[in-house]
């Protein structure tokens, strides 16, 4: 019989409501260097707790992969914001075949479950969430990545606006390499480092640029390795950490930029025009010029 020791949990749940326990394996495909539970054996886990992602197709597919993961008879504990998905949970559980016991604190609902010995719908929620070729994109994606099945028109924008860029340089927050395809398509382009902190971005990306010269990174770019002496970084910079609007995130991306960049380097950045990235841009790069503005949308070039 096979020796059911580790424990799982899937994100950072806030302590007080449900707590993994120590020694946990974290799954979490946002935090760099986790398992994936993808490749976990089936029945394999003692428990599992579950910080629910927002997207419902995303939210059902770490479910049933956390369910599979799970020993007959072992709980699963599932949480979310109500407005993120919280108030779906119990329900999505009864479907995949549990019984379901659900609590409400601090805005969140926590449903606890026992893995039952038979599982339904696990298959197809699986198919449904996991990685496929949008034709509209051109491109391999999965639900859960940013803009996973539209082009975002901050990056649209970018890619039409960025002149044939040269020598070394990188895509900080890469996502599925949209704009890392517009940067290659330059053969004056010796190296692009291409970064993100989703290790399902960055296993697209790898699949959508056969490129000798780009490095993937699956890292978070505040505690990666720093770069210097670059001639070029491009970004459409986050602006969500943990689902909530996070402008200090975009902000840390442009300071790591500068610091990346050598002394007449270029950043291009876009950005949602009501993000106050300007003040944070002119007193770290020489010449800040903005170089298209559409549907909500800016770009700047920004000379180090
Ligand atoms: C606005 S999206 C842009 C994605 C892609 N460049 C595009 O244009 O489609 C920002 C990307 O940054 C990534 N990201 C967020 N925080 C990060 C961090 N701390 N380190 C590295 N990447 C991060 C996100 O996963 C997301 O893919």
């Amino acid at each position: 019989m096979q020796d059911i020791t580790s424990t799982g949990v899937y994100g950072t749940p806030p302590a007080e409501l449900a707590e993994a326990p120590a020694g946990s394996i974290q799954f979490s495909p946002l935090i760099p260097g986790s398992g994936k539970l993808e490749d976990q054996a089936e029945a394999s886990l003692k428990e599992m707790v579950v910080l629910a992602p927002p997207g419902t197709v995303e939210r059902r597919y770490a479910t049933a992969l956390a369910l599979r993961a799970l020993a007959p008879g072992r709980v699963l504990t599932i949480l979310a914001p109500k407005d993120k998905g919280g108030s779906r949970l119990a329900k999505e559980l009864k479907a995949f075949g549990c019984h379901v016991s659900e609590t409400s604190r601090r805005h969140y609902r926590i449903c606890a479950c026992t893995r039952p010995t038979e599982l339904a719908g696990i298959e197809e929620a699986l198919a449904e969430g996991a990685p496929r070729f949008d034709e509209g994109l051109g491109s391999w994606t999965q639900p859960g990545i940013f803009s996973w099945n539209r082009l975002d028109p901050g990056s649209a924008l970018l890619s039409r606006t960025l002149p044939a860029l040269s020598g070394k340089g990188g895509d900080f927050g890469c996502g599925l390499g949209i704009l890392s395809r517009t940067i290659l398509a330059s053969p004056k382009v010796t190296y692009l480092a291409m970064f993100d902190i989703d290790r399902r971005a960055t296993e697209m990306a790898a699949r959508n640029i056969e490129d000798a010269r780009a490095e993937i990174r699956w890292a978070d770019l505040r505690s990666a390795a720093r770069l210097t002496g670059l001639d070029f970084v491009v970004m459409n910079p986050p602006f969500h950490d943990g689902g909530a609007e996070d402008q200090s995130l975009g902000q840390s991306f442009i300071r790591l930029a500068a610091e990346s960049l050598r002394p007449g380097g270029v950043l291009w950045l876009v950005a949602n025009r009501h993000l106050p990235y300007e003040g944070v841009l002119k007193p770290l790069f020489r010449r800040v010029t903005l170089k298209a503005e559409e549907a909500g949308y800016k770009v700047y070039e920004a000379q180090k």
